[in-house]
């Protein structure tokens, strides 16, 4: 090994972006030697990439700092360091909490300042007392960030809008992640040319609000979504496009036109709704109606009639009485989900729904989210199973859990497995679905034996 060579270990909780961030940590310190390891205990930085969205997701970092801890001292014990670091949303929103539960913490840093790690690093092996970064810079992060150069699989991330205006009633986002911006076309397009290269076939345009995106396009001006997924499928060799997260409130013409033209932009959607209540969509700031949801699944069936949908839903925010609910439910079944997140609402501080009268009773929410949740467990059962049968291209992304086995996705961005050689990783292929399974697709290649016995029907 290399006298230079260090170790980082990254521990990425919540979204994509976050998944997205942790890997472009890892480019930043990667010119200071650092390497990356599965293994915290003989990691010389270990990096809690953290999220604050519901209560649950930032205690788990209190109970992951208590085990590193313990590593640390070890490493110390035995001569070497572990510089411990918490980045994310966490650390945006609790800082000084962090350092005052945590005090060997050497490092806390916002999602807007990692790309003044290195120096952070420095600082922080010189100085006795822990650096803490979670100003909102006036510089743009991306200007300082090298090229991607980890490798990457057939499918990768690039974030193309960060931060929120939104100020959804129940939600962290806006306070951690600051106000919305969106990088250039020009920049965007020259990241996704550098990941085909590197061997990317499907790449999800990230953003907490992605479809709000509005960077400087090609001719300078304000761009939309529609015509940056243009732009991209312009691009050889880059196969599948997708984009998440998006508000209902964003969905604009060049959107649908781009799902009615594009095949590139798989016919897939997670569009939050969060409630099918009127009452309550607007208690939570979320400006649009239940009919103004379903008039934009209807026009995007219209753009392109195999389009599923996946959503988010709150059950439980602060109002909601049984009616609301059962309007939540109704929506669920007019619409009818391929996939979906739901969650119990989570008072966070900060938040104006957290002050709000009328929370409803934990045991209240627990029997609406499991009648939820089984509704939408239905739903996405139906649509495994109506697979069953039909000939779906698969990306196929890396070997599947047993030796001989691929694992892909399908359009619907369900998990696909089915024998193969690792030869066809990185390709599209059409596969025969032989079953829908709850979570997922059995396959088999066309040119299967078992498949060629068949008789013919
Ligand atoms: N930008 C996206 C989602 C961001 S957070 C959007 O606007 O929809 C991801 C999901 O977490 C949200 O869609 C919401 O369903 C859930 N969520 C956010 N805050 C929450 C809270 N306080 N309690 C429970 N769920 C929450
Ligand atoms: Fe949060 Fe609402 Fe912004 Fe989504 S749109 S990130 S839910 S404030
Ligand atoms: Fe969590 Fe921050 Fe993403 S709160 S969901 S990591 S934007």
């Amino acid at each position: 090994m290399n006298a230079n060579s260090k170790r980082l270990h990254v521990i990425t909780w919540g979204c994509q972006m976050n998944v997205y961030d942790s890997g472009r940590m890892a480019d930043v310190l990667a010119p200071l030697g650092y390497a990356p390891t599965e293994l915290a205990e003989a990691a010389d930085m270990v990096i809690l990439n953290t999220c604050h969205i519901r209560d649950r997701a930032a205690e788990k970092v209190f109970s992951e700092l208590g085990r590193l801890r313990l590593l640390k001292q070890a490493r110390e014990a035995a001569g070497g360091q572990m510089v411990l670091a918490v980045a994310g949303c966490v650390a945006q929103a609790e800082g000084a909490e962090i350092l005052a539960r945590a005090p060997y913490v050497d490092i806390v840093l916002g999602p807007q300042t990692y790309h003044r790690l290195p120096e952070m690093v420095a600082r922080a092996s010189r100085a006795a007392g822990a650096v803490i970064e979670t100003d909102f810079p006036t510089e743009d992060k991306f200007d300082f960030l090298p090229d991607a150069t980890a490798p990457t699989g057939p499918t990768a991330f690039l974030t193309i809008q960060e931060g929120c205006d939104k100020f959804c009633s129940f939600c962290v986002v806006p306070y951690t992640r600051g106000a919305e911006q969106s990088r250039s076309q020009a920049t965007i397009v020259a990241e996704a040319k550098r990941l085909v290269a590197q061997g990317a076939r499907e790449i999800t345009l990230l953003g907490q609000n992605v479809n709000a995106w509005h960077g400087a396009a090609a001719d300078g001006a304000p761009g939309t979504l529609g015509r940056l997924i243009e732009a991209l499928a312009a691009i050889p060799d880059l196969l599948r496009i997708r984009y998440t997260t998006s508000h209902p409130r964003d969905m604009d013409d060049s959107l649908f036109a781009a799902h009615r033209d594009i095949p590139q932009l798989m016919p897939f959607l997670h569009l939050p709704v969060q409630s099918g209540s009127d009452r309550i969509l607007s208690a939570m700031n979320r400006k649009h109606t239940a009919a103004e949801y379903l008039n934009i699944v209807e026009r995007l069936r219209a753009a392109r009639p195999d389009i599923a949908l996946s959503s988010d839903f709150i059950v439980g925010h602060p109002g909601e009485t049984g009616a609301d609910f059962r309007a939540t439910m109704a929506l669920i079944e007019a619409v009818g989900f391929a996939q979906a997140y739901s969650f119990k609402y989570s008072p966070r501080p900060g938040t104006p729904a957290a002050a709000a009268q009328m929370q409803v009773a934990e045991d209240v929410k627990d029997a609406r989210l499991q009648e939820l949740q089984a509704k939408l467990r239905t739903q996405q059962a139906a649509f495994n199973a109506a697979c069953a049968g039909q000939t779906v291209d698969v990306l196929f992304t890396g070997p599947g859990r047993h030796a001989g086995q691929l694992g892909g996705r399908s359009p619907w961005l369900q998990p696909v497995h089915a024998d193969g050689p690792e030869s066809l990783i990185g390709t599209v292929v059409p596969v025969k679905i032989v079953t829908g399974n709850p979570n997922s697709l059995t396959a088999m290649l066309p040119s299967h034996p078992l498949e060629q016995e068949r008789p013919q029907a």
